[in-house]
């Protein structure tokens, strides 16, 4: 699976087109406008440059990278593509939207993949015709950095589409991979979720400060960040909408966003991409 697609150029899609192009893979990704492209290729040379400076990738390794990389705003570009990954914002219909045109464009061997967060992939599934060629591949953030991926295994995903992406992640990409059913959250977020939900209403309740609470998760049980700041990095609508998912699945208390929460994202206060969340930057 040499010919990747990437479906959103944000924070993941970025991440993910970077990996793979530094493993070798072509890479396409869909943006939805010039700015948006302009703003996603800024974002991969940064974090390129950023390997560069140091020392984890030499200069002619990170022009060969960026060379492999091409943005387009034009989904029918990605007729030949032998795997794609969906990273588009946490929203369902937006995400069913893209399943359905990809399942028309591409080749009947492609195979499409999710990065959503929580989202069940059998509802991204069932927007296609072909629901067995369908899988989650989900990353972390910083995606050059931390070396996971989990695979989310749908109740129709065909077993020669789990091998064929595990070992796209393990052996192209270099990442360990882990295998999870198709609940919302899968393994990672339904335990990381409720913790940081459970740190936002500490620091809601008045009970202690921001930098205390971090402080006492990396000074105390040695995270390499807080649960604040880890919000700040996730992105808050990241993390309400992925609280949501969870909520919604299984109508449990510790999967609640809480209300700060929600008015910190009404506010448009997200975290470190719009320089505020429980910090400023
Ligand atoms: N992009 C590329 N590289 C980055 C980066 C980024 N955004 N952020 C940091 N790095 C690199 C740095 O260049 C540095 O590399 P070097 O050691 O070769 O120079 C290395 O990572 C360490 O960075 P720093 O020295 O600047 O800072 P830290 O040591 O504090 O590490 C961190 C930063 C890697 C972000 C670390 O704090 C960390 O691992 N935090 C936890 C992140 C985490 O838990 N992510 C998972 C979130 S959950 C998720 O993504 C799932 C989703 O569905 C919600």
């Amino acid at each position: 699976m040499n010919k990747l697609g990437v479906i959103g150029g944000g924070t993941m899609g970025a991440g993910i087109a970077e990996v793979a192009a530094r493993a070798r893979s072509t890479v396409l990704v869909l943006e939805r406008d010039e700015e948006a492209a302009d703003a996603a290729v800024a974002r991969i040379e940064k974090s390129l440059a950023r390997a560069v400076k140091s020392g984890r990738l030499d200069k002619d390794a990170s022009a060969d990278a960026i060379g492999r990389i091409t943005v387009t705003t034009t989904i029918e570009d990605f007729a030949d593509r032998e795997l794609v990954i969906e990273a588009a914002p946490e929203i369902l219909e937006l995400k069913v939207d893209f399943f359905s045109k990809l399942d028309a464009i591409v080749g009947p061997d492609t195979i499409l993949a999710t990065n959503t967060s929580s989202i069940p992939v059998i509802k991204l599934a069932n927007a296609t015709k072909n629901p067995q060629r369908v899988v989650g591949v989900h990353f972390f953030n910083p995606v050059p950095v931390l070396p996971l991926v989990e695979i989310v295994v749908s109740l129709k995903t065909d077993p020669t589409v789990v091998d064929k992406v595990t070992s796209f992640a393990r052996d192209t990409l270099g990442k360990k991979t882990i295998q999870s059913k198709d609940q919302a959250g899968f393994i990672v977020n339904a335990l990381l979720i409720p913790y940081l939900c459970s740190a936002i209403r500490m620091f809601e309740s008045g009970f202690a400060s921001a930098e205390d609470i971090d402080e006492g998760m990396v000074s105390g049980c040695a995270h390499p960040m807080g649960p604040l700041r880890l919000t700040d990095t996730v992105g808050l609508d990241v993390t309400l909408a992925v609280a949501e998912s969870l909520y919604a699945e299984f109508r449990e208390q510790q999967y609640a966003p809480p209300v700060l929460l929600q008015r910190m994202v009404d506010a448009g206060y997200l975290g470190r991409k719009t320089g505020r969340g429980f910090y400023t930057y």
